[in-house]
């Protein structure tokens, strides 16, 4: 049988993601939005594309949680994006009270779903949702790093022509201002990034650039389109992770996953390695990190615990 993936919010995210879905056969889509037409006019447009590109699932739109019942995989896009000159902290009000109704509709009809959160600010959504519907936390997880690794290893590859095939990297911590390139684990074609800075093949202040470019991937974007923000790449990250946990291909991707003691630090979600496989989050893969890495990384989490606190006064439920 096939699986079912139900994708909660039909916007920008949301559509992709479906496109992409069907493109590579992972289930049938249930496209859920408030608002409806949305949901059903871009189900019913990646449906007829279905002849041309010859994939064979179902897809369908809705604003009814029953239509989502039984779902193997949600995703999670259901918010409002950033407008120009807006941090992802600042929709924190309004996408508060979008996970939490978003969290009844899935609680009751699907209480077995691998569920990837995508709205931001992500940390704080992500770790929200998973107190509002109780699942379990190996099930509930974030949708950040494998997007900010993937812009920095693009921009690695654009300033040292290497194939991004070649670049290794990742990219930890909260989503947002405060998250940390791991320069330490970052490889080009085998060799370590501080060696190609010491061969004179990149210089410190250029590497750093592109760092700063990275925390401000999406801001970048935000710029660019006016209205709305990045949703290719998102959505790619996003259908990444579900495939993972689908085909049980216990891939090590940086995800958003509830980090309970490991690298000293207990009861946040953040950014981390994880394997992801049929049991959801498998496991936190624990990095040996330099005290450079470390301390930021440190003062990335106490900036997702702030926005968490921040959040307990909007929602003392939380
Ligand atoms: N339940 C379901 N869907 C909702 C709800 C709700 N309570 N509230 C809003 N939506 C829907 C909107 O109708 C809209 O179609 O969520 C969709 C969001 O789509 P876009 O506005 O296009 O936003 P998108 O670019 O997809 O980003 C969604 O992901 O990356 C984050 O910061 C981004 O928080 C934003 C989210």
């Amino acid at each position: 049988m096939r699986k079912k993936i139900s994708l909660i919010g039909a916007g920008q995210i949301g559509g992709t993601l479906a496109h992409l879905i069907a493109l590579k056969e992972l289930g049938d889509v249930v496209l859920f939005d408030v608002a409806a037409g949305i949901a059903k006019g871009k189900a019913l447009d990646i449906a007829q594309s279905s002849p041309v590109n010859g994939f064979n699932v179902n897809l369908s739109g809705t604003d009814n949680y029953e239509d989502t019942k039984n779902s193997d995989v949600i995703i999670i896009t259901a918010g409002v994006p950033r407008k120009p000159g807006m941090t992802r902290d600042d929709l924190l009000g309004i996408n508060l009270k979008i996970i939490k109704q978003v969290a009844e509709g899935i609680k009751k009809t699907s209480p077995n779903a691998f569920v990837v959160c995508i709205t931001n600010p992500l940390d704080v959504i992500v770790m929200a949702l998973q107190k509002y519907t109780n699942f379990n936390k190996n099930k509930v997880i974030g949708m950040a790093g494998i997007l900010d690794s993937s812009r920095f290893i693009y921009f690695l590859s654009q300033e040292l022509n290497v194939s991004v095939k070649k670049i290794q990297s990742l990219v930890l911590g909260g989503h947002g201002d405060s998250m940390v390139a791991m320069l330490n684990h970052t490889l080009i074609d085998g060799k370590k990034i501080s060696k190609l800075v010491e061969e004179g093949l990149i210089s410190k202040e250029r590497l750093d650039d592109l760092v700063n470019r990275t925390k401000k991937g999406g801001a970048e974007i935000v710029k660019y389109l006016e209205k709305g923000s990045a949703f290719y790449a998102p959505a790619a990250s996003g259908v990444e992770m579900a495939e993972s946990y689908l085909k049980d291909l216990k891939k090590q991707l940086p995800c958003a996953a509830y980090i309970d003691g490991q690298y000293g630090i207990k009861d946040i979600y953040a950014g981390v390695p994880v394997i992801i496989g049929k049991n959801g989050v498998e496991k936190i893969i624990e990095l040996k990190l330099s005290s450079e890495e470390e301390s930021n990384f440190k003062k990335s989490i106490k900036a997702v615990k702030e926005l968490f606190d921040a959040a307990k006064k909007i929602d003392p439920s939380l």
